[in-house]
């Protein structure tokens, strides 16, 4: 971000923006409103451009002031006005400008004066990051349009010094979550359990402060984690559970363990998946792509927490070798479950991987999973589901969420339902006897293994990968979702 006259800047593109319904122009819009003696107004009055949420105008300015051309951009009701709108508006931004080609592009921090510099500044980023994310990996030809340079410009010193360190945090954030989404994207052929334990161990080497403690096969044999052996011994390929350890400088405040899903590939095993519903199953892993995205930006984040980072990478395959619907694995914490449906595989291995986390004694335990298609009949593909038997960390969750601008509602951890998954031969079943209220029982049975830590569970099934557009700055394909609310939980303490 810095300082400059909004109206001499030269550039391609100028992004000046509005509120609904307002009579006249103000901030930056107005001063180029000014420099074109009117003009700007009256076009946009023509135009019937109202402010509305994402709506845009472009107005050529032909020589009146230096840029070659200026979006105006609509923010909405400022009675509505929130960090995510900005954030959605940046992200609709990003798609203008390279639908111009505009390769330089000039910014007003949106509605600075209505939030804080801060937050607009580091939304504005976000936006702008996440919405020119592109998965091209496995693509010969790729389109060159998108803009070389984004600044944040504005007059006012303070808000340049106040913008500049949101720009800073909104930069961390974006990164955050184009690790996670790439992890997410990447097909599972190459993202193996070994794939992804080396995806930490490399995150591990970036920084002094970042720890990673690798337990293989033989050592989970040793530590009897049944839950983790028993689901991945249908595949050619060892599971490993992967503990990173973030720790501060200076004295830590709290100690935080972050726990994700990461099946590699969902096969269902023999509890088979139909064709169409396997499909999308590398996303299985995104809960545990969430905690490595916010590992692979905490040391340059710098919170002022310990913070543990758990997975047990593993893949749910079907082979001679594999694990049968009635057999029974005994977890680490000694509890047995009889897997009536390999393909509630997830919670099984979560088994482990919390009991693990619980031992370290964290204060709280957050995990992330994309665990039930329930959770997506319930809340649809855009929510997480939220779970817990702590409502002081729900409460900082949902503050986290909307700092974030990801979406998280409340379902009950319904004590009633915890007869389902009694097990008859075992302690424990893993499937409700139930097909109704699935997100819940798989929560219930999670429970069991945190060993009455503060915890919360966040399914992730609907969010984590977007079959279409969620909005400007999410597009198809794995979103990262988790990523940011980690960060601004751990940033809160
Ligand atoms: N990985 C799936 C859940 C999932 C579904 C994630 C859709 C993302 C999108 C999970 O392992 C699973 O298969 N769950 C079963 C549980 C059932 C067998 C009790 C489900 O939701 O159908
Ligand atoms: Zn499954
Ligand atoms: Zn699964």
């Amino acid at each position: 971000m810095r300082k400059g006259g909004i109206t001499e800047e030269i550039c391609d593109l100028l992004v000046v923006s509005a509120f609904y319904g307002e009579k006249t122009l103000s901030g930056a819009a107005e001063e180029v409103n000014k420099a074109l003696d009117g003009q700007l107004a009256r076009i946009l009055e023509e135009d019937q451009f109202k402010g509305k949420a994402n709506q845009t105008a472009i107005i050529r300015p032909e020589g009146k002031i230096p840029a070659k051309r200026i979006l105006v951009i609509g923010l909405g009701d400022k009675k509505k006005f929130k960090e995510d709108v900005v954030r959605a508006a940046a992200g609709a931004v990003f798609h203008v400008a390279k639908a111009f080609a505009s390769k330089h592009v000039i910014l007003e921090p949106f509605g600075a004066q209505d939030l804080s510099a801060k937050s607009s500044a580091k939304a504005m980023v976000e936006g702008l990051r996440l919405a020119s994310y592109g998965f091209d990996k496995y693509k010969k030809t790729t389109n060159g349009n998108e803009p070389d340079l984004a600044e944040l410009v504005s007059s006012d010193g303070n808000i340049v010094r106040q913008g500049q360190n949101g720009l800073e945090t909104g930069e961390l954030m974006a990164e955050g979550t184009a690790f996670a989404r790439d992890l997410v994207n990447t097909p599972g052929e190459h993202m193996k359990p070994e794939d992804l334990m080396q995806a930490a161990k490399k995150i591990a080497r970036s920084s002094s402060s970042i720890k990673c403690k690798v337990m293989d096969q033989d050592d989970l044999e040793e530590m009897g984690a049944g839950g983790i052996l028993g689901i991945s011994q249908g595949s050619d390929h060892e599971p490993y559970l992967v503990h990173l350890t973030y720790t501060p400088k200076k004295k830590a405040k709290k100690k935080i363990a972050l726990v994700g899903k990461a099946i590699t590939y969902d096969t269902g095993g023999y509890s088979l998946k139909p064709s169409a519903s396997m499909l999308g199953m590398k996303c299985d892993m995104g809960g545990s792509a969430s905690v490595l995205g916010a590992f692979a930006v905490l040391a340059k984040l710098e919170p002022n927490v310990e913070v543990h980072g758990i997975f047990a990478a593993c893949e749910n395959m079907v082979s001679g070798r594999a694990i049968r619907p009635g057999d029974v694995v005994t977890t680490m914490s000694g509890k047995t479950i009889e897997i009536l449906n390999t393909d509630a595989e997830g919670r099984v291995t979560l088994a482990d991987s919390l009991y693990y986390a619980a031992n370290l004694d964290p204060d709280y335990i957050v995990d992330l999973a994309t665990l039930t298609g329930a959770c997506m009949v319930a809340l649809g593909e855009e929510i997480t589901g939220m779970m817990g038997n702590s409502d002081a960390l729900m409460d900082k969750l949902v503050d986290a969420s909307h700092e974030a601008g990801e979406k998280l509602w409340e379902l009950p951890l319904e004590e009633n339902y915890r007869k389902q998954i009694k097990g008859d031969i075992a302690d424990f079943n893993n499937t409700g006897t139930s097909r109704y209220g699935g997100t819940i029982t798989a929560a219930l049975l999670l429970e069991q293994f945190v060993q009455n830590k503060p915890w919360v569970h966040l399914d992730i099934a609907g969010p984590s990968f977007a079959e279409k557009p969620f909005n400007s700055y999410t597009q198809k394909g794995a979103t990262g979702v988790g990523v940011r609310t980690l960060l601004e939980l751990v940033k809160s303490f």
